[in-house]
Order: C-alpha cells, then structure tokens, then sequence
C-alpha cells in the first residue's frame, strides 16, 4: 500500500499540515521537538492501533483545539482509499465516508510498523517487551490471535485468582479444569508464535546481513530449548499439561502461575551472542530494526500489502555504511524516516526531504 495524502488538523503541535508524501524513501528532517515524530505518530493512528508513544488519545489534540482531525488517502487493494480519524475524548473512524464501528476496525487494511527508540527494549530490556512485541505482530497478521491472546490471559487470571486463595479455598476439582484449559490456551499461543518467529527468521537474517554487509550474522528463536519444532498444537497442549501439573507446588506457593507461555521468551543473537547481553548500542538497533523489517515482509506475504515503514531517529549510533543501507536499499517498501542531523541525508541518492519546523512542514 502507498500513502498518497496526509492531512493533519490540530494534532499535536500542527495546527494544519497536507502533505503529499514520495512513493518510496521520505526523510523528514529537523530539530529537535519540532514535530517529526508527531507527523509519524499521525500515520501510525491509520493503523488501528494506540500511540506507539503510548500516550492517551487527549493528549494528542493539539493544546487549546477541541478536536483534531487527521485524513489518510491510500491506494490498497487496487484501490484509492480514504480513512479519518476525529478524535475528541474518543477516538472516531471513518472509513470511505463510512463511521466503523471502533478505529482497530482500520487494523488490517492500513498496514504500518513503526521503529521508535523506545522499541530498543524490546532487545535490552526483559522477556516482556519481546513477548509483547510478537503479540503485537501476531495481531496484524491473524486478527484472530487478538482472542487466542485473551483467551489465555483470562484462564491465567482465573487460575491466578484460585491460587491467590489456595490456603483458605483449595479446590482440586478447580484447579484441574483450570489446567486443562491453561494449556490448551498455552499452545494456541505457543503455535502462533512459534510460526510467527519460523516467518520472520529468514527476512531478519537476510536484512541484517545487508545492514552490516555481512559482517555479523543475526538469529531468532522463540525458546528452542522446550523443542517445539515438528510439534503439533495437541502435542504441545499435553506438554503444556504435564509442566503445569507439575509445577502444582510451585504455584501453590507463589500463589500465581509460575510456568506458561506468559513467561517465554524469543531470543535475539547477534555474531552468535545474545543481543541483550553482549550486543553494542549498534548492533540493538540493528537486531531491533531487523525484527521489524522481517514483522513488515511476513505482514507483506500474508495480507498481500506492503505496510508502511515508519522509522523514527533510527539513524543515531548507526555508522555510515548502516546509515545508508537504510536509505538506499529499502526500496520497494514507502519509508518514512526522521533524523536530526542534515549531514545524514547526503546518503540519500533517491528519494524525498521534507523539513519540519515548529509543526509546519515543508519539502525541500
Ligand atoms: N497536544 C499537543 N499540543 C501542542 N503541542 C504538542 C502537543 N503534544 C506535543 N506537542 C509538542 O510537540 C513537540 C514535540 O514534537 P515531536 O514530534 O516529539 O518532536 P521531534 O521533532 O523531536 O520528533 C513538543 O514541543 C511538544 O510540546
Ligand atoms: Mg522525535
């Protein structure tokens, strides 16, 4: 899919931008606190998705405007669509001139993936973020993980809440059909995300070898050490079955869930070490980057559609040759990326520079 028009009207620190962006790389330059990331964070929204700041929908009105209102024209699908969003206290969709019923309704046709520095967690930080960030993923390219997601999380609750209370309501009978439908739920998730990471490995490896030049090699696994390779999802519920069933003690004692997909991890290495432990602020943002892009190619092979890549202050700790990869050979994929620094876009051979100063935006 191509962004061919983006109208912004009181978001964030732009009382009105329409912009009209290139077909493939776009670098939006400019000091710092002007509005860049503001400008991507607008495009993310068309996703369907919260912030990627994590900020609550008020605080994206422009300060003293009641409402902002943001308009998207995208051809997807052989198609000229166009999105609006309204947000006031709530967040409102419009799809070709239709109100959908919620903006995640938009989830699926306007594809994006977003890289902020705040997704370097997701290789420095704990299990969580990784988890979240495949979750995440997952959710794009099979709507349908959002329930198999929640499913669990609620029998989790459940079986939480009974082990909470254990030493005043033991109750067996419960807590076998809590088990039950735990690793039932446990390998639902389990299947999606270990077919999610078998999608992704190959793209990762191939980006990261072009980003480094093939100096450093890159690899993914979702948890290879409980050997889920081969397994079928009744295998992997029976597997499931017997840790959870073991682990009785444990959680009786902790009073939660002490084993579960809810505390799995996918591993990132870099040059054959872990990227958390040992990888360089390079190298995390490289692994960082190279997840992303294989998120963009797996979503591009399901739906059909390429998403969008959204790359914000990507470019700092970066060296030059990885800096102009990034520019330079992202081509059939529309790129929208944010830097501070001018001396960067000498690297850009093709493509579009716009500068953004005090939420106005002009090319050039
Ligand atoms: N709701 C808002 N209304 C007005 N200004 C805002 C709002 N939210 C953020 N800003 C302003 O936007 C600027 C930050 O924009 P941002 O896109 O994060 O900058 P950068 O160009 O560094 O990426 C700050 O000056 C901030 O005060
Ligand atoms: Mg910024």
């Amino acid at each position: 899919m191509t962004v061919r028009q983006l109208k912004l009207a009181d978001f964030r620190n732009m009382t009105f931008t329409d912009w009209q962006p290139g077909e493939l790389v776009n670098v939006i330059c400019g000091q710092n606190a002007q509005g860049k990331t503001n400008l991507l964070e607008g495009l993310w929204l068309f996703t369907g998705g919260k912030s990627f700041r994590g900020s609550k929908d008020p605080e994206l009105v422009r300060i003293g405007a009641e409402r902002a209102r943001l308009q998207c024209t995208f051809d997807a699908e052989n198609r000229t669509q166009t999105a609006e969003i309204h947000i006031e206290k709530r967040r409102k969709a419009i799809l070709n001139g239709v109100p959908v019923s919620s903006p995640s309704r938009l989830t699926g046709l306007f594809g994006g993936v977003v890289f902020s520095p705040d997704h370097l967690m997701m290789v420095k930080g704990s299990p969580e973020g990784r988890r979240r960030f495949l979750d995440a993923a997952l959710c794009q390219v099979k709507p349908r993980y959002m329930s198999v997601y929640t499913d669990y999380v609620h029998i989790l609750q459940q079986r939480n809440a009974l082990l909470k209370d254990w030493f005043r309501y033991p109750d067996d009978d419960q807590l076998a059909a809590w088990n039950a439908r735990m690793s039932a739920a446990a390998a639902e998730v389990v299947v999606a995300r270990r077919d999610q990471v078998a999608r992704m490995s190959g793209y990762a490896e191939e980006f990261y070898a072009g980003l480094s030049s093939g100096r450093e090699s890159f690899s993914m696994a979702y948890e290879p050490e409980k050997g889920y390779d081969g397994k079928t999802k009744d295998e992997i519920a029976a597997m499931w079955l017997q840790a959870i069933e073991a682990a009785r003690k444990a959680d009786i004692g902790a009073g939660f869930s002490t084993v579960g997909p809810h505390r799995e991890d996918l591993s990132v290495s870099v040059a054959e070490l872990s990227a958390r432990s040992f990888g360089s602020q390079g190298q995390q943002r490289s692994a960082v980057l190279a997840l992303k892009m294989a998120e963009a190619a797996v979503l591009r092979d399901v739906t059909g559609e390429r998403p969008v890549i959204l790359l914000d202050d990507v470019m700092s700790e970066l060296d030059e040759t990885r800096q102009s990869y990034l520019m330079n050979h992202l081509e059939v994929w529309q790129v929208f990326i944010t830097c501070c620094d001018p001396s960067t876009l000498t690297r850009l051979t093709d493509g579009r520079i716009f500068r953004m100063e005090n939420g106005n935006l002009a090319e050039g």
